[in-house]
């Protein structure tokens, strides 16, 4: 595979990182992950203006712009003759040397990491016609999940906790409410209504997120943006995630709970169409 490191395209063996850099010694990174299919990107626009938000939210300077980011996605995607997969793109503060808490000083260089990964069959996950089931933890991050980092442990500590009792994955819950999945964004489906939380800083606002409900809208679905918590989800006629690597994703199970009539409901599968003819 071909990767991009700070300006250099490079075999993966030789793209190397210092063991003083920030993203490394701290967590101090940002990131994206984009789909591709059929060699197009998806969304490219709204992950590089998050990218933009979530580096100006941690003051990391990084002047690459979008045409610049473009290119690099595009020539990447040629190198590596990937039709289905993601790019995964990460920005760190960089090699600041010794362990500091404050920030380098003005000028040290940002890391600038890209990789592709091929994922064949992407786009007809047997998955979404099956649906997943989840179970709730409570949300335990930190209070700015509006910016992207990659401080991802505990997302990584709840998949295993769910993937222990036997499920796929987990919906965070603060203050009696759901507030996202560990890696998503959620929805529930009640008497036709599209329900999914608002978006404040205690929630990642996902680019899928965004586009779904214009096209839910366009296509006159009700859409309610308000909290909603697990009785209610279990009691819901379907339920959902978004996310750039799983588009639409029909939840069958919430602790236990099977959801309607325990196989994905036909808001969520006609929300998967549209968004994937849409967006791709
Ligand atoms: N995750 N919420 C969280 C906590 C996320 O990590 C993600 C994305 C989303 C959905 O955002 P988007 O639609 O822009 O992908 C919501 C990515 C895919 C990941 O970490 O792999």
């Amino acid at each position: 595979r071909t990767v991009y490191l700070n300006g250099q395209y490079l075999p993966e063996e030789e793209a190397s990182v210092s063991i003083f850099d920030r993203g490394f010694v701290m967590g101090d990174a940002v990131y994206e992950v984009t789909s591709v299919l059929g060699g197009k990107i998806l969304e490219f626009d709204g992950h590089v203006a998050r990218l933009n938000r979530s580096l100006a939210e941690l003051e990391i300077v990084c002047d690459i712009s979008r045409e610049e980011w473009l290119e690099i996605h595009r020539e990447l995607i040629k190198r590596n003759d990937l039709d289905e997969g993601m790019i995964y793109l990460q920005v760190s503060r960089g090699n600041a040397g010794d362990r500091d808490f404050h920030y380098p000083p003005a000028g040290t260089p940002p890391t600038v990491v890209l990789y592709t990964q091929s994922k064949p069959g992407l786009a007809d996950d047997p998955k979404a016609q099956k649906g997943i089931t989840v179970i709730s933890v409570p949300d335990l991050r930190w209070h700015r999940r509006d910016i992207k980092t990659v401080q991802l442990l505990y997302a990584s500590m709840v998949k295993m906790a769910a993937e222990k009792a036997g499920k796929q994955d987990a919906w965070f819950v603060e203050d009696g409410f759901v507030t996202e999945g560990s890696s998503n964004n959620v929805y529930i489906v009640k008497d036709g209504k599209i329900i999914t939380r608002q978006l404040s800083n205690d929630i990642l606002h996902g680019i899928t997120r965004a586009s779904l409900l214009k096209y839910a809208a366009e296509a006159q679905m009700e859409i309610v943006e308000r909290p909603f918590t697990v009785a209610e989800a279990q009691a819901a006629d379907e339920a959902f995630f978004t996310s750039a690597s799983a588009f639409v994703m029909p939840v069958v199970e919430v602790d236990g709970v099977a959801l309607g009539s325990g196989k994905p409901g036909p808001v969520s599968l006609r929300l998967r169409e549209i968004y994937l003819d849409e967006s791709v």
